[in-house]
């Protein structure tokens, strides 16, 4: 069957593209995520990418990638997330994570180690198989070469 991949973002990367290029670049989510759909037909995986602003959407994503009642369709073998601000505050979305027991691969766009302090420390990262951070679009494309060539 072919492997299905829920690439996640969280709030503000709506805004890419416009918001602080000179720390998140020019392209849009939508170029991303074009870039992101080519690489996964490359691969032969399916690859699921979505935003929200909400932290409980994102929640409530998570569950329905594990295969939480109701959620016909929408289960994943792995999850690539950029939570972006609620990476650094959202036991919510760690929890979430925690309870789906799926691989999780951890994107950001910049470096978080570079910046304010407050951005160095990150709940997803107590979950995830590894992180990506400072390699802009390109962390996500890696990120999916690992996810699906695990347990091949
Ligand atoms: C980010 C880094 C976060 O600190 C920030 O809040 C974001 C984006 C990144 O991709 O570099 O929204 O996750």
């Amino acid at each position: 069957m072919t492997k299905r991949i829920l690439v996640l973002n969280g709030p503000n990367l709506n805004m890419l593209g416009l918001r602080e290029p000179e720390i998140y670049g020019t392209q849009t989510l939508d170029d991303i995520r074009a870039r992101i759909e080519a690489r996964a037909a490359e691969l032969g995986v399916d690859a699921d990418v979505r935003q929200s602003n909400s932290e409980g959407e994102l929640v409530s994503w998570i569950q329905q990638a594990g295969g939480a009642v109701g959620s016909a369709g929408d289960a994943a073998d792995a999850i690539i997330i950029n939570a972006g601000a609620y990476s650094h505050t959202s036991v919510a979305i760690l929890d979430a994570l925690r309870s789906v027991g799926l691989p999780v691969y951890e994107v950001h766009l910049s470096n978080i180690y570079r910046r304010e302090p407050f951005r160095h420390h990150s709940y997803i990262s107590g979950v995830a198989e590894g992180v990506l951070c400072g390699f802009g679009a390109d962390g996500y494309l890696f990120a999916l070469e690992v996810a699906a060539r695990r347990g091949d």
